[in-house]
């Protein structure tokens, strides 16, 4: 099939590249030069472990191609895909406005028959919306249907995700639209959802949302677990092992953060106070969440009591593991906050340290894990990677100034730390 894609962010980029890999032709369109002529070198603008191969490959099999141009690839399509961002405003609502300025251009360079597919998340609503604009842009003959196909995977694990997904949703009111996008997923193994525009729609933000109660909820545990003396991974292992409630994402931390989970739950709780409904729930998973993170302050206070002349270590920026993302990293909250009370922070990441810098400053970017511990009073980790998992502790402890560890990730066996000399403060335990 011959496909086009607005947008090449992380779902644009890693499901474009995925159906070129599965033999469609495949054009993705962006606006800016730069960007558009590294992709054509292969060059991807996000770290995502694989990608970067496959994209080269597909470039060189002539099934994948980066362009400015909406003409005539739009015309050619059979589908089209909107997969541009849609930001959280102040409000917390979905900024629509790239969706529907690519909608008008969609619409100007419409000819056949194309599905409209919309794989950003939206708010319930727009993918109508999108049908009203292009209906008023597009040349008289030209036909087409929208669709609402959204994304759910992870970045880290974007391609696994993509070619192996719990579930394909396909929201459209067109019998023509749904069977051409089941034949476009068929060679993808997951189960088909066919439904309407509006709960295809409703289905993306309900699952984020859901994931971050079960993150918040284990964080709430892991903190009574905390005043108690309960042990809150063993509690939450406990729980998880329900198959009705299910081990993942029940990880207690330094709390949830991305491009996704933020946004989608801002943009849930502004949605219902649109129709009348407070979603108060939601209010409190997010206010959860900011505790988590001010929660690895406290326990920084209590183990140093002043900050000042001290020197805290914080091993991962980014949002998780296997990403270079720092959006609404929970890093730069924690961060800022031992800053605005005179810590003195050295901080590491094996890929985010680009990134980090053009968000975080007053701190010292060094160059490796050895220099980020060396002469610290406090060590956090704040990003589960595997290279920080692997470390040598003894050596670290040498280096440190003062062996305190706050493992914001639970990646150590706090047993064996305190049997090394270590004070260790986990999140639950
Ligand atoms: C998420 C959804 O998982 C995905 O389906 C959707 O398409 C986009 O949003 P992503 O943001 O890439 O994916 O990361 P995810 O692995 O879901 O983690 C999100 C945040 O939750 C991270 O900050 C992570 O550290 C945190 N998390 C996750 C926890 O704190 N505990 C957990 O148990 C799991």
């Amino acid at each position: 099939m011959k496909i086009t894609f607005l947008g090449h962010g992380y779902v644009g980029l890693v499901t474009a590249t995925v159906f070129a890999d599965l033999g469609n032709t495949v054009h993705v369109i962006g606006h800016t030069k730069d960007k558009i002529d590294n992709l054509n070198k292969g060059i991807i603008p996000i770290y995502e472990p694989g990608l970067s191969e496959v994209v080269q490959r597909n470039i060189k099999s002539k099934r994948l191609f980066f362009t400015l141009d909406y003409s005539p690839y739009i015309q050619e399509s059979d589908i089209v895909f909107i997969a541009v961002g849609t930001p959280p405003k102040k409000n917390g609502e979905a900024d629509l406005t790239t969706v529907f300025e690519v909608a008008e251009k969609i619409g100007k360079n419409l000819s056949g028959f194309t599905v409209v597919a919309t794989k950003s998340t939206v708010p319930v609503g727009t993918n109508k919306k999108v049908k009203e604009i292009i209906s008023k842009t597009k040349p008289e003959k030209a036909e087409f249907e929208v669709a609402s196909v959204p994304e759910f995977l992870r970045e880290g694990s974007a391609i696994g995700d993509t070619l192996n997904p719990d579930r394909i949703i396909i929201g459209t009111e067109s019998k023509k639209a749904e069977a051409l996008l089941v034949e476009l997923h068929k060679p993808i193994d997951g189960h088909f959802v066919l439904t309407n525009l509006e709960t295809a729609e409703m289905i993306k933000y309900a699952s984020n949302s859901f994931l971050a109660v079960k993150i918040s909820f284990a964080n709430a545990i892991a903190k009574l677990s905390e005043l108690t003396g309960a042990d809150g991974i063993k509690v939450l292992e406990g729980v998880g092992l329900d198959k009705r409630v299910g081990k993942e994402f029940l990880q207690p931390g330094a709390g949830y953060g991305g491009s996704c989970f933020p946004k989608d739950v801002k943009a849930l709780i502004s949605i219902a106070k649109g129709y009348g409904y407070k979603f108060a729930l939601l209010e409190e998973v997010e206010a959860i969440n900011r505790n988590s993170r001010n929660d690895i302050v406290r326990k920084a206070e209590k183990l140093l009591g002043t900050f000042k002349n001290k020197k805290i270590s914080v091993l991962g920026l980014a949002f998780k593991s296997n990403t270079d993302d720092m959006r609404d990293a929970p890093s730069i909250d924690i961060i800022n906050m031992l800053k605005e009370k005179k810590a003195f922070v050295q901080a590491y990441d094996p890929q985010a340290m680009n990134n980090a810098k053009k968000i975080i400053s007053g701190i010292e970017f060094c160059e490796d894990i050895h220099h980020t511990v060396q002469d610290a009073n406090l060590l956090i980790v704040l990003t589960e990677w595997n290279e920080f998992k692997e470390i040598d502790l003894r050596e670290v402890k040498k280096l440190m100034k003062t062996p305190l560890i706050i493992d914001g990730r639970n990646i150590y066996d706090s047993e064996k730390l305190k049997k090394m000399g270590f004070t260790y403060l986990g999140v639950g335990r």
